[in-house]
């Protein structure tokens, strides 16, 4: 059959286009200019693009943003009086603490430092718990960029099956407790490394979502004709033609899909400019106070 390619770098600019014309009529209306702070540990280089992509869509989208940069070997002492300053800071709205972070530090006492109202990456146990109740909170950037994909994609979602390959706290667990809201309504499973027989279920799926982390697992044989394919994955592998020596490929084998499914997001220029639109998405409407309030 013929395979629909999922655009998700022309879906981010448009979403980010938005967002630069809404940030515009704010600053004009209010004076209030939409403020992210980054905060950046150790030298982990893939966190590093990360960040520095970020703070570039801050840029063109007319945000304040500052980044903070600690060494490997920061206390979480210290860390957690940067963030205790940015919870007071005026100007910030949101903050971000790039994971992962050394393992010396908790993330999960990092993560609940955030002032809840300045959370835009979702992570604090407070909005994760809002989000599974469907309470008014800030949605984590990556599931949030997924539900925008299929959104403006015009997938629908309704009465569907949903298989998630992945159980993380931030893509897999997200994603399948927003899709069986009732505004989705799917019919959602989990599989995980110790799920059996994982073809048996994603042939069943009519979307699948892999956020695994294993570069080309998905193959042909897992899915089934015409399904929605959306795939998390940035796996580095190594690639004797590239400048670089290696290339990107997602958790799917695109090529071996393309073809049989209905839709698919590509890697790279899928799933990973969105999760950038929707952390501006977040900031702005915390500016807004959409949220939480002023
Ligand atoms: N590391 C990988 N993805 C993310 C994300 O969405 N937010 C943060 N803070 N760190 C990440």
């Amino acid at each position: 059959m013929s395979s629909k390619i999922i655009d998700g770098k022309a879906i981010s600019s448009q979403i980010k286009s938005e967002i630069k014309t809404e940030t515009e009529v704010l600053i004009s209306e209010t004076g209030i200019i939409p403020g992210l702070a980054f905060i950046l540990v150790g030298e982990n280089p893939a966190s590093k693009v990360y960040v520095k992509n970020k703070g570039k869509s801050c840029e063109e989208l007319g945000f304040y943003s500052v980044t903070e940069t600690l060494p490997e070997d920061v206390t979480e002492a210290e860390l957690l009086r940067l963030i205790h300053n940015f919870n007071k800071d005026g100007k910030i709205h949101g903050i971000l603490v790039q994971l992962p972070l050394p393992s010396h530090i908790s993330e999960q006492i990092i993560l609940e430092a955030i002032d809840v109202k300045r959370d835009v990456d979702g992570f604090h146990p407070l909005n994760v718990g809002r989000m599974v109740i469907g309470e008014k909170c800030f949605i984590p950037c990556t599931p949030f960029g997924i539900i925008e994909l299929l959104r403006r994609s015009n997938v629908d979602t309704q009465g569907k099956n949903v298989v998630i390959i992945g159980r993380s706290n931030i893509v897999g667990k997200p994603v399948a407790n927003l899709l069986i809201q009732k505004e989705f309504n799917a019919t959602v499973t989990v599989c995980h490394s110790k799920t059996k027989d994982i073809k048996s279920i994603t042939s069943n799926a009519d979307i699948l979502i892999a956020a695994i982390g294993k570069a080309n697992f998905v193959k042909a044989d897992f899915i089934k004709e015409g399904c929605v394919i959306i795939d998390v994955g940035i796996n580095r592998i190594e690639d004797a033609e590239s400048k670089t020596g290696y290339k990107l490929v997602g958790d799917v084998d695109y090529e071996d899909c393309f073809g049989k499914c209905g839709k698919i997001t590509p890697v790279p220029g899928g799933v990973g400019p969105m999760t950038i639109a929707m952390l501006m998405r977040n900031t702005l409407d915390s500016a807004k106070g959409l949220i939480y309030g002023q």
